[in-house]
């Protein structure tokens, strides 16, 4: 049996279990909501969609009835606030925090070895949370950011570009905030560097409206985006169930690596069935470290707020 939880029947997690579901490959998505009929209700409209998309995969809501999600392979946590404008996703750590506290708990009641991958934000610092709430090894526990922020800047270079987003690899390290860092260095149009195609200034600005991206979104529609980010946390789920060991760039606990201890950071990593296989530890030159360094600081400060709420 192939199910999978989703906590959050918001903008992100009804997206997350509506990508599951047309994906097609587990038996049972259930969808959790603290707001009574919520889950519910979002469940019953895309199951009436399996018809018409064709997909058998079940999909189930509940107001806060963990019981319904025993025997979870992996948890999708996406329950708090969204950001609204004129906010930093750092702003919603008091409100989330404790959500994510009394989540994980029950989530472990039920699922004791689900895998945990975390959405809310602020994401690096709520990975921290979760991981510390779960008590379970950091390679069960960890973020969805960098398909989210990579698949932006993939997208941002494709219009450019004029060629498809599927055929622009990339990679992108640090925090979900702005801070974070991009590498034109691992970028690769088919195979060709990046900076054989595209002018520096041109590269320089899509690298900065990709840091703006979620920013650029709250603006427009006055709460944070959910089709990118629903499809990014699904597409790692899909990794982890059916073992396909992608690489992907992933907010992990970093342990010697690059140089960072105990800091929850972007990086690449080998996603399978056992969560994080591999951290990838890829080569950074000078700027690129200096610019890991920054990121690292700013999520660190978040961390020690986090530590300071004293919520463990
Ligand atoms: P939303 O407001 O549409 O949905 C959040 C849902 O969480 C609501 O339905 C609410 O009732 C529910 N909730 C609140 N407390 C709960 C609890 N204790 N148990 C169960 N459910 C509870 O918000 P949206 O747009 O779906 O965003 C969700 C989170 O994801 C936000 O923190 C947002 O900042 C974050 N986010 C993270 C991204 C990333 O790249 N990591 C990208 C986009 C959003
Ligand atoms: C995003 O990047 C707000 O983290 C959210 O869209």
């Amino acid at each position: 049996m192939k199910k999978v939880t989703v906590v959050g029947a918001g903008n992100v997690g009804a997206t997350c279990a509506d990508v599951l579901a047309q994906k097609n490959f587990l038996d049972e998505v259930v969808l959790i909501d603290i707001k009574e009929g919520f889950a519910e209700g979002k469940a019953l409209d895309i199951w009436q969609a399996a018809a018409i998309n064709h997909f058998d995969t079940r999909v189930t809501g509940y107001t806060n009835d963990y019981s319904k999600t025993a025997g979870s392979e992996v948890v999708v946590i996406t329950s708090g606030l969204p950001r609204k404008p004129g906010m930093s996703r750092d702003d919603l750590i008091s409100t989330n925090a404790k959500i994510m506290m009394d989540v994980v708990g029950k989530v472990q009641q039920y699922s004791p070895d689900a895998i945990i991958v975390v959405v809310s934000n602020p994401l690096d610092v709520m990975t921290y949370a979760a991981h510390k709430a779960s008590g379970k090894p950091a390679s069960k526990v960890f973020g969805m950011a960098g398909i989210l922020d990579t698949a932006r800047y993939r997208a941002f270079l494709a219009t450019e570009l004029n060629v498809s987003p599927n055929d622009i690899q990339a990679l992108l390290m640090g925090g979900h905030g702005d801070t974070m860092v991009p590498l034109p260095r691992y970028t690769t149009v088919s195979g060709i560097p990046v900076t054989d195609l595209i002018a520096e200034d041109k590269l320089n600005a899509i690298i900065e409206r990709t840091k703006g991206g979620g920013g650029e979104i709250v603006k427009l529609l006055g709460t944070s985006a959910w089709y990118a980010p629903g499809a990014a946390a699904a597409q790692m789920v899909e990794s982890i169930v059916n073992d396909q060991k992608h690489i992907f760039p992933v907010c992990v606990r970093l342990d010697g690596q690059w140089g960072q201890n105990g800091v929850y950071l972007g990086s690449p990593v080998r996603l399978g069935r056992e969560g994080i296989e591999e951290i990838i530890n890829i080569e950074l030159n000078e700027k690129e470290m200096a610019d890991l360094n920054a990121s690292s600081k700013a999520v660190k400060s978040v961390m020690d707020v986090f530590d300071g709420m004293n919520l463990i």
